[in-house]
């Protein structure tokens, strides 16, 4: 049980027809209904901190609280910095122990995003972590940065095979219709598979990872509106679409606007049903065994990843 980059789990991934679940953090309940979920299903598990939680829970709590889940759950588990805006932030996740560092450079033009992405390689590389990059832009939110719908382009393949070759990177995002959030698609779902299909082609070697692969099941809105939220016309990503994307080189998916919508669900059912109660275990417990419950259907059902650690 340890610290372990993405190497070993990609290249198996590669292999079949699976992906890794990646799943966003926050606090203690979300790590450890995640972590319970990989173990009951023994699957490979990366859980990724991004720049808001960092600031929201301070680095030192998520890193001992990854650690513990390491010590406690007996598994390998990939520490990752999801969406790394700059060498900085980049580099003090490699320094503070992360075995895997995302640097976006989505929003710059090709060559400096090469430039920038390389500078992250170079030095991740000498720490022995692993470094993700972005090219193409996804619709959403990114953290601070706001991408408008009209503005977002799919990822070129030929500027894909380019990027990984001039930078080294050793797994690259794609945009093929995907974006962050609980807001997805006005009309129709739609994911360019041709293009990944492409990609892949120029890049068979290489992971590819899928952002913003929610699917804002319905179900989850309706429990959240049932009790109160205001959560209208939210869509995202049916399940057959990214069950297709792992079946084509994609080996990472990231996932956390379904576990949001989970814990909300659930911890807004309590409230309503419990009125009286204003103990925080008696409903961040329930909301920890539905996050374990959400992890569990997205590693088996869409996923394809039990058994594969
Ligand atoms: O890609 C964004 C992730 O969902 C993280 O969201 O920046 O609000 O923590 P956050
Ligand atoms: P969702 O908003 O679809 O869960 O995507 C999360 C993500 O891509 C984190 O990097
Ligand atoms: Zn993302």
């Amino acid at each position: 049980m340890a610290f372990v980059t993405t190497r070993e789990m990609f290249a198996k991934s590669l292999q079949g027809d699976y992906a890794v679940g990646a799943f966003n953090v926050n606090n203690m309940e979300i790590i450890q209904g995640i972590v319970d979920a990989a173990k009951i299903e023994n699957a490979p598990l990366i859980l990724q901190v991004s720049a808001g939680a960092r600031k929201y829970a301070k680095p030192i709590y998520l890193l001992k609280l990854v650690e513990a889940a390491i010590e406690d759950s007996g598994l390998d588990i990939c520490l990752h910095l999801d969406h790394g805006e700059d060498f900085d932030i980049c580099k003090k996740c490699v320094d503070d122990g992360f075995t895997s560092v995302m640097f976006d450079g989505s929003k710059y033009p090709l060559a400096e995003n090469i430039a920038r992405t390389k500078e992250v390689v170079e030095y991740a590389h000498s720490k022995s972590v692993v470094v993700e990059a972005e090219l193409g832009r996804l619709a959403g939110i990114e953290d601070s940065i706001k991408v408008d719908g009209r503005s977002a382009s799919f990822t070129d393949p030929e500027e894909a095979a380019e990027f990984v070759a001039k930078t080294g990177v050793d797994s690259l995002a794609v945009a093929i219709g995907t974006s962050h959030g609980a807001y997805k698609f006005k009309g129709e779902p739609f994911l360019d598979f041709e293009r990944l299909e492409q990609i892949r082609a120029l890049l068979p070697g290489t992971p590819l990872v899928l952002h913003g692969a929610s699917t804002v099941l319905p179900e989850f809105v309706a429990r959240c509106n049932e009790y109160g939220g205001n959560i209208p016309g939210a869509k995202g990503v049916p399940e057959e679409m990214i069950r297709t994307a792992c079946k084509h080189g994609v080996c990472k998916v990231n996932i956390d606007t379904d576990l949001r919508l989970a814990m909300t669900a659930e911890i807004r059912r309590y409230f309503i049903e419990n009125p009286a109660e204003f103990d925080p275990r008696k409903y961040l417990g329930p909301a920890r065994d539905a996050i374990r419950d959400m992890v569990q259907h997205k590693i088996k059902n869409v996923l394809g990843a039990s058994n594969q650690r």
